[in-house]
């Protein structure tokens, strides 16, 4: 029983990393080279899923509040930085190595700790710590002093940040500085697809709060998060949240709770919530003039950190779905209209029939692709076939210009989940779709 449901999920993931490359989301990196672990390059309709998720957050967390500032800080910064932030010392996973084959794993991820799982003769080495950041040298100087570090985490671009912030906007207690970019891990084993990945990108806020007021800033968060992803449409059943033990705890935190997601792997983190304490800002030597008290104080920190690529792999397992549809298996993907990578696809009934395809192009495609952006035209195959493939990429409606537009300036359009087909008029059609988006 246990065997057939490993496989069902296996083959849930098999069939997702599958749609990603033939629909153009998601390929592996340096493919043509043979790959290069931990990494996957974006197409055309993986940019476009990522971006709707980034900036359905940014509105969120920063566009619609008062008491949120962005921020796009360097990648590279100066080693003190990852010095006094600790990371030079703690961001590092348990590695053994085996005597043999010589492949690595992470000591707390292996399930028999007295033999390889790769070459299964040779012995396990001893656990010892590897440091996870990729160490890079900054100019043409070969002394240490020019040693830097791809960041670990974009929440240090948003620490260092903090006095310019603070100088540039007097902001007042509570307020968060939120950014989105890129991070890198030197992961031991990368797996998994997009979970553990040696470049991704993450999006953090780091919330000052007054320090006696963190428990009530952790709860809210903890809501905001849950709010935002309902709003994106993640499968909310399989989130759980779960409080990490003190032991388990990063070098930085002194409470955690993690959003975890049921992945056909396991039952895994998807996002973080930490209470950071007054760790990073003490630790950067960084303070705050608190008018209301008339002193200086350093605010605590509470984190809401989102990983995007786990984002994107999270709502492809909450959306994905098979039913039956004239005698065959459809596969389709059941994203929200505004976080669809395309909101339409347009489509003259019959591509050799140059007055469909004129009137599809400039009064239909011309129309919605000015308004939306994300409009596709797809003209290949039989209008079954077109079907079937805008509902792999996900998206929620196909307009389609037949004889009878011609007459009366009306279109087919198809809903993606029921298959239902109703006319609408040309001149309604923005409005149509912008109060399915909304
Ligand atoms: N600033 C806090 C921090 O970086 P984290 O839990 O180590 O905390 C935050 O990472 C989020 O980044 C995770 O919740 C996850 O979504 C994402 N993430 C972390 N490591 C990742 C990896 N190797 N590949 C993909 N996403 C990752």
């Amino acid at each position: 029983m246990e065997k057939t449901k490993d496989k069902k999920e296996n083959d849930l993931m098999e069939k997702i990393v599958s749609l990603c490359k033939r629909r153009g989301f998601i390929f592996p990196g340096s493919e043509i080279y043979g790959g290069l672990a931990g990494t996957w390059d974006w197409g055309h309709f993986g940019v476009a899923l990522k971006n709707n998720i980034k900036q359905s957050w940014w509105k969120k967390f920063v566009d619609s509040r008062r008491d949120m500032y962005g921020i796009d800080a360097a990648i590279l910064m100066r080693q003190e930085v990852w010095q006094n932030a600790g990371h030079v010392e703690n961001f590092a996973d348990p590695m053994v190595e085996c005597e043999k084959c010589k492949k690595r794993f992470r000591a707390d991820q292996i399930e028999d700790k007295n033999k390889c799982a790769e070459c299964d003769k040779g012995k396990l080495s001893e656990a010892r710590q590897f440091n996870m950041m990729f160490q890079t040298r900054v100019g043409a100087s070969e002394d240490s002093s020019a040693i830097s570090y791809l960041r670990p985490e974009t929440a240090q671009g948003i620490f260092v940040n903090f006095k310019n912030t603070v100088d540039a906007f007097h902001p007042k207690l509570p307020f968060g500085i939120a950014q989105i970019g890129k991070a890198f891990r030197n992961e031991i084993t990368p797996r998994d697809f997009l979970f553990r990945m040696r470049e991704f990108e993450q999006m953090e806020i780091e919330y000052f709060v007054r320090p006696e007021d963190w428990e009530k800033y952790f709860e809210y968060w903890k809501d905001e998060m849950e709010e935002w992803m309902e709003e994106v449409g993640f499968d909310m059943s399989k989130i759980h949240d779960i409080d990490i033990a003190q032991e388990d705890l990063a070098h930085y935190s002194k409470r955690t709770t993690d959003f975890e997601f049921e992945y056909p792997f396991g039952q895994k983190e998807l996002f973080g919530l930490a209470y950071r304490t007054d760790f990073d800002l003490k630790n950067h030597k960084l303070e705050y003039l608190d008018e209301e008290a008339k002193d200086k104080i350093v605010p605590h920190v509470i984190e809401p950190t989102f990983g995007v690529d786990r984002a994107v792999l999270a709502l492809l397992l909450s959306v994905y779905s098979e039913d039956e549809k004239d005698g065959e298996v459809r596969s389709y993907l059941k994203f929200k209209p505004n976080i669809a990578p395309v909101i339409c696809a347009v489509s003259p009934l019959l591509k050799n029939k140059p007055e469909l395809v004129e009137y599809a192009s400039t009064k239909v495609y011309a129309l919605l692709k000015a308004e939306f952006g994300c409009v596709a035209w797809d003209d290949n195959g039989n209008i079954g076939k077109r079907y079937r493939r805008q509902d792999e990429i996900g998206t929620p409606f196909c307009i389609v210009i037949d004889f009878d537009t011609l007459e009366d300036d009306t279109v087919t359009v198809r809903d993606r989940d029921t298959g239902n087909q109703e006319r609408v008029k040309v001149s309604g059609l923005k409005n149509y779709l912008a109060e399915k988006i909304s």
